[in-house]
Order: C-alpha cells, then structure tokens, then sequence
C-alpha cells in the first residue's frame, strides 16, 4: 500500500537497513587486479583531470559509485540527498581520509598534528580553541578592519605594476595578498609582501605550500612507507617543501588573536604551532584561488559585472571604505562569490571515514570506508543546477527557485567543515568589493582556459584576464 512504501522509503530514497545492498553491489568503473581503475583514470588524463573523470562517472553510474585506485578504495558520492543522510549519521569526532603523507613528515621530525590531520578528542581540543575566532560570525566581522588594510594596498598596487592592467602572475599576486591577511589576521603583523621587495621568507612559504600540495597525491595512492624508504624524488620534494613550511619565523603568541587563544585554551606551544600552520596551509592558497576564479568569471561576465558595480554604488557611499556591515546589504555580492564556488571551486571534493556502519541510500556502507563527498561533480550538475556551466549568480537570489543546501558544499559539511569558512567569504566579499569598485575586470581573450587538478583546481595557463581603471 501507498502508506507503507511511504514507510519504507524514507525522505532521500534510503532504504531501510534490511533492504540494503552490500559495498560491493555499488557500481563503478573498472576494477582490475593490483590497479583498480588507476589505468583507465590515467587514460583519461591521470590525477591532473580526475575533477572532469568524477563528473563523467557520476553520468554515467549515478550518484553514488566505488573506485579502487592501486589499493586505496573510496566511494563517491554526489547527491544533495546522500550528502544531507551523511550529515544527519554525523559521529562526534567526524574524520577525513587519512593524509599518511602529511603524518609521516610530522612523525619523522617530531611536529605536532593540527586540524587538518588530527583526529578524535585530540580534534576536538584544537578546534574548540578556534571555534569560537573564526566561526562566530560577530568575531569574524570585527577582521573586516585588518582585511581592508591590506585590500587597500593591493589595489594601489594593481595600478602600480600591472602592464596594460594585466599582472604578470596574477595568481602569485593573489597568493601574497591572502598570505599576507591571514598572517596580519593572526599575527597582528605585516609581513611587507604587497612591497616590490618582498620577503624571501615568506615567499618561500608560499612556493613551498605549492610544492607539499603537488607531491602528495602519488603518495596517497600509493605506500607513503616506500616512498621514504626509498627517498624518491616526490618524498625528498614533499620533506623539503614541509621543513621550510614549519621553518617560517613567526612571534610566537602575544597581545594579539593567537595570545588570546594560547591563554584561553590547553593547547603547547608546539600543537599551537602546527595548528596555526595548517592554518595557513588552509587558508592561503584557498582564499588566493577562489579569488582568481571570481575574476575571472567576472571579466568573462560583463553584465553580471555590471550588476554588481551597481549594487556596490548603490550601497556604499562614494566616499567610504567597503566594511562587513555594507556586505550585508550586498545580496548580489554574495550570489557572484557563490556562483563562482560553484563553476570554479578551489577544491573539487573533501572525504570522510565512516566509523560506523551506514546507510546510505540502497546501500549498507561499512565502518572505515573512505566516502569522497565531490562537491565539484554536484555544482556541475544539471539536475541541481539548471545550465550549470553558466556563470548566474541570480540562481543564489531569493525571488529564484531555491537550491538544496547540501547541493552546494564547498566549504565542506558538518562540524568538521572548513574552519575558515567565515573569514575567507568575509576576505573574498571584501575583496570583490574593492576590486570591482575601482576596476573594470576585462578578459583579454575568449579561448577556453583549460583546469587541472594540482592539490587544488587551478587555470593551465596565465588567465586572460586585465584590471583597467574605471
Ligand atoms: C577544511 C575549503 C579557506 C582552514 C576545509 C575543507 C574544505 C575547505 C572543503 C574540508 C571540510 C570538510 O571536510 O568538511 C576551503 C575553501 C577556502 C578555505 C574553499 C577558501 C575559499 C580557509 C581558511 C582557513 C582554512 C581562510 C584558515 C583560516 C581550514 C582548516 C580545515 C579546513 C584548518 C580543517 C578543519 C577541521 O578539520 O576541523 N576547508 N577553505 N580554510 N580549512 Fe578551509
């Protein structure tokens, strides 16, 4: 009867637990012996283009599929439905795959762990530590000061050294700029990267974050153990990047953002040290990348552009610095940025490990498997997202028709989700404010700009892309 199918299937289509499926029912690409589907993935570009292999699969096998890559197995999920049963079975201490590589460095020179990588109560500690800083909203708006401060120096400095209103390396430009906010944000100091002469410290960082991000997918597919005993290239690349990553010089906890956390929380010295670099591993090249994508989508987008000139004129006085409280009041800003994660997310997925059984959908999904929650393959789809490869940001407005909040995750889900969320919208709203108030962002050619996958989602060549003073 109708009344006992109601009872049977439950909201999402879940099945009860004595209807499920095995694991091993869930279909997937092909799954050969020792290789999984690593073959068939390198044919389709290798790990560079595995965003655009998951949004194929999920075509083609729905939305929930299995993939063993080597030996390492993780199924994929990339409905809004299965996203929200995954949030709704959340445990206490929820945990992502784990990044063996990571911990090998740390447990080779004896660093401490930070949220990225911990787990457990041990988690728990350090992100309650943060929480209330970087998540309350009234905290975060109280940085709109400091991130105008640099926002300010970045635009002179459009005017100042691009060439025609093009940057050599926009992308360098843009990491500096979002380096040099968190560490004013967290040191209460400036580290003079906007300057010609910048530091070489600091630089480096930033490189080196690059280089840890792009040698440790090989790693995760294959024995991070081997790696270091043979001390392969990618292991002695990866060890580099990471010493001078935990070699930058920082005050140590003072009068400022992290003094105050220092004194109000139990964490040493050492675990706040490895926090606050994950931190930065965190939040630079994330903020920096999600802003490169907003521009260009902007310069590819004039009238949205136009639009959102206009609701800044109309919102801010002409004579006044953009601030969290004139965001408010900006709906369009905030539908452009979101649009933007959407078409262009910095990072295409994020995973968790069940650690107890699940049901999600038809299937029962055993304790410790990987699940990967693709958020990029869901903003790409056209059942959730109509013309999804169009850049409309008033698909976010209100009078449109309302999007599942689990379709659009790109900061992650639940209490394990992106601790800089708030201070990154906040970074980026703020940003696009200044930006686009003072420049046209014009594209400087219509060919297509190719993505590939390197730790995050990033251009294949120089965005074509120009600032030109309004
Ligand atoms: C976690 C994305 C900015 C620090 C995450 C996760 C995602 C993400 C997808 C995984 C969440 C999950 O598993 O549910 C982004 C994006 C950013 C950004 C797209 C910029 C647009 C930042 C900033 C910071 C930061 C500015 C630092 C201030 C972290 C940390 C975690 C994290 C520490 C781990 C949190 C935990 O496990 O408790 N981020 N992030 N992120 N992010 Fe961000």
């Amino acid at each position: 009867s109708l009344s006992l199918d109601a009872a049977v299937v439950a909201p999402c289509g879940q099945s009860l637990p004595s209807q499920t499926q095995s694991l091993y029912s869930i279909p997937g690409p092909t799954n050969w012996p020792l290789f999984g589907s690593l073959i068939e993935l390198l044919r389709k570009g290798g790990l560079q283009r595995q965003h655009d292999a998951l949004i194929d699969y999920h075509k083609k096998f729905g939305k929930i599929f299995r993939m063993k890559l080597g030996s390492f197995e993780s199924v994929h999920i990339g409905a809004p439905c299965l996203v929200e049963t995954l949030y709704r079975n959340e445990s206490v201490y929820p945990q992502r795959l784990e990044i063996k590589p990571w911990k090998a460095y740390r447990d080779f020179r004896d660093e401490a762990y930070g949220l990225l990588i911990l787990e457990g109560k041990d988690w728990q500690r350090m992100r309650s530590a943060f929480q209330q800083k970087l998540m309350k909203p009234t905290e975060v708006a109280k940085l709109d000061g400091k991130i105008n401060q640099v926002l300010s120096d970045f635009v002179s400095r459009i005017g100042q050294v691009t060439d025609n209103g093009r940057f050599e390396d926009l992308y360098f430009e843009l990491n500096k700029w979002s380096m040099e906010t968190i560490c004013l944000v967290l040191y209460d100091k400036r580290f003079g990267l906007l300057h010609d002469n910048v530091n070489e410290e600091a630089m480096t960082f930033i490189m080196s974050i690059k280089t840890m991000m792009s040698t440790f997918g090989i790693m995760m597919v294959t024995p991070v153990e081997l790696h270091k005993k043979v001390n392969t290239k990618t292991w002695q690349a990866h060890t580099m990047a990471w010493d001078r990553i935990f070699s930058i010089e920082t005050t140590g906890p003072g009068d400022d953002f992290l003094g105050d956390i220092y004194r109000h929380s139990h964490l040493s010295k050492k675990e706040l040290y490895a926090a606050i670099t994950e931190l930065q591993i965190g939040g630079v090249e994330t903020t920096a990348n999600s802003l490169l994508w907003a521009i260009f989508n902007l310069s590819r987008n004039p009238c949205a552009q136009g639009k959102l000139l206009q609701e800044i004129r109309e919102v801010l006085p002409a004579n006044q610095t953009p601030s969290a409280e004139y965001l408010q009041r900006m709906p369009y800003l905030k539908a452009c940025l979101k649009e933007s994660m959407r078409l262009s997310p910095s990072v295409p997925f994020t995973s968790r490990t069940l650690d107890k059984d699940t049901v999600l959908g038809d299937y029962s999904i055993p304790k410790g498997t990987v699940l990967m929650i693709n958020s990029h393959a869901l903003g790409a789809n056209e059942e959730y997202f109509e013309h999804s490869s169009l850049f409309k940001p008033e698909r976010w407005l209100r009078e449109s028709r309302p999007i599942n909040p689990f379709a659009h995750v790109s900061f992650g889900i639940g209490k394990r989700m992106c601790i800089g969320r708030r201070l990154a919208e906040l970074q980026l709203q703020l940003a696009l404010c200044w930006v686009v108030k003072d420049y046209e962002v014009v594209a400087t050619d219509c060919e297509p700009v190719d993505v590939i996958h390197s730790g995050m989602l990033v251009p294949n060549r120089e965005l074509p892309v120009a600032f030109i003073r309004r």
